[in-house]
């Protein structure tokens, strides 16, 4: 006796079924890692979503709860393991796994216990898609960048920090709102380390192409009698502030990865404020990850602009730099 299926369906003889074309992997289920895929899946931008995280019933509880609204979205298969063989063939993979910061910690001092995780997880990664283009979310972002891009021997366009896409987005939000107009509409980059040393390029903040700095040529310094320096204090701020009242960040920053994705998956060639290779930049001579506008394609960084700093911008930029190095030098076993 046929069964349904075979009465209902009549196959049609055909090629050898492709690989995905558009996977992307999510290692890291918590509250950033989920953030992420829920934002990447609403916007429609993988064929296929793999999960891996350790702890194996949250991961397949968290599959289960997206496969069940499959009936929303349009990425046919999404899996997930523990056993990293579930990535294979990943076009993206964003890496959120690890510990974050407790109310009151900076981003810096999880370096060692996230490094350590990392000596696992990058080695499988890069073994079962050796072609992807790796996205670095955990803090410190730009160290845990470093260390990736060492663990994975990939090039360097092709191991992405998260960056200060996310302080620039807040920076946009809080400019916006103060000016009435929606974030889309002004224009600021937030560049260098993503956490308390980042650095608001005032020189370049601007709606409509108006600069604000020939509005108000104190904009952003000590002497301004405005006080917008007070703006990207805020920008800093935020991430504790938000773990203070909820316990974590993952909404924005899970958006924020989506639109990486998006330039990376539709080989856009937008330019975003993420963390990238800056040695050789400004003057800065020690290999370490701190974010810049880079443009986005298909291949993973294709360039970076040559932003236009004053010497003060220059100067925080390095600080930044020497910050990071202090650290990373220190590592083991990368
Ligand atoms: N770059 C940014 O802008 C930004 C913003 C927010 C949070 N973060 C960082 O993202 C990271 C994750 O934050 P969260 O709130 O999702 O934390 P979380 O504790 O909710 O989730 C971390 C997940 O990592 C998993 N994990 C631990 N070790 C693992 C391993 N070896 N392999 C696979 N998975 C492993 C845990 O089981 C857990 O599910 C933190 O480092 C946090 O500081 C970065
Ligand atoms: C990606 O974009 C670049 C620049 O716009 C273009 O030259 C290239 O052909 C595109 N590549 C693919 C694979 O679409
Ligand atoms: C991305 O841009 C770089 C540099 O312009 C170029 O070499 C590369 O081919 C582009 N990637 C794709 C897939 O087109
Ligand atoms: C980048 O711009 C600065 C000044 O804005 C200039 O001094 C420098 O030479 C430029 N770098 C390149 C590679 O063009």
């Amino acid at each position: 006796m046929a069964t349904v299926q075979e009465k209902l369906i009549t196959p049609i003889a055909g090629g050898a079924s492709e690989g995905p074309r558009n996977k992307v992997t999510v290692v890291g289920v918590g509250q950033v890692g989920m953030a992420c895929a829920i934002s990447i899946l609403l916007r429609e931008l993988p064929d296929e979503l793999a999960l891996v995280d350790v702890v194996e019933d949250r991961l397949k509880g968290e599959m289960m709860d997206l496969q069940h609204g499959s009936l929303f979205f349009k990425t046919p298969k999404i899996i997930a393991d523990k056993d990293y063989t579930v990535t294979a063939g990943s076009r993206i993979v964003i890496v959120t796994a690890g510990v974050r910061q407790q109310e009151g910690e900076s981003r810096l001092n999880l370096v060692q216990r996230n490094v350590n995780i990392f000596k696992h997880i990058i080695p499988q990664i890069v073994k079962h898609s050796p072609n992807c283009i790796l996205v670095v979310v955990s803090n410190p972002v730009d160290i845990m960048t470093y260390v990736t891009w060492k663990l994975s021997g990939l090039p360097k366009h092709r191991v992405i920090g998260s960056g200060c896409n996310l302080d620039s987005a807040r920076f946009r939000y809080l400019m916006a709102e103060k000016l009435s107009v929606h974030p889309t509409s002004f224009h600021g980059w937030i560049l260098g380390e993503h956490g308390d040393s980042s650095v608001p390029v005032w020189s370049g903040a601007n709606v409509a192409g108006v600069n604000l700095q020939t509005l108000n040529p104190d904009i952003g310094t000590d002497q301004d009698k405005e006080g917008w320096k007070e703006t990207h204090k805020m920008v800093v701020d935020s991430a504790y502030e938000v773990i203070k009242l909820k316990g974590y960040t993952n909404w924005a920053i899970g958006m924020s990865v989506a639109d990486l994705t998006e330039s990376l998956t539709k080989n856009l060639s937008r330019v975003h404020p993420v963390s990238t290779m800056v040695k050789g930049m400004y003057g800065i001579n020690e290999d370490v990850y701190l974010s810049l506008p880079c443009v986005l394609n298909n291949s993973g960084v294709s360039s970076v602009i040559n932003m236009t700093l004053n010497a003060e911008e220059v100067a925080k930029l390095k600080k930044s730099a020497n910050t990071l190095w202090g650290i990373q030098k220190d590592l083991k076993d990368l």
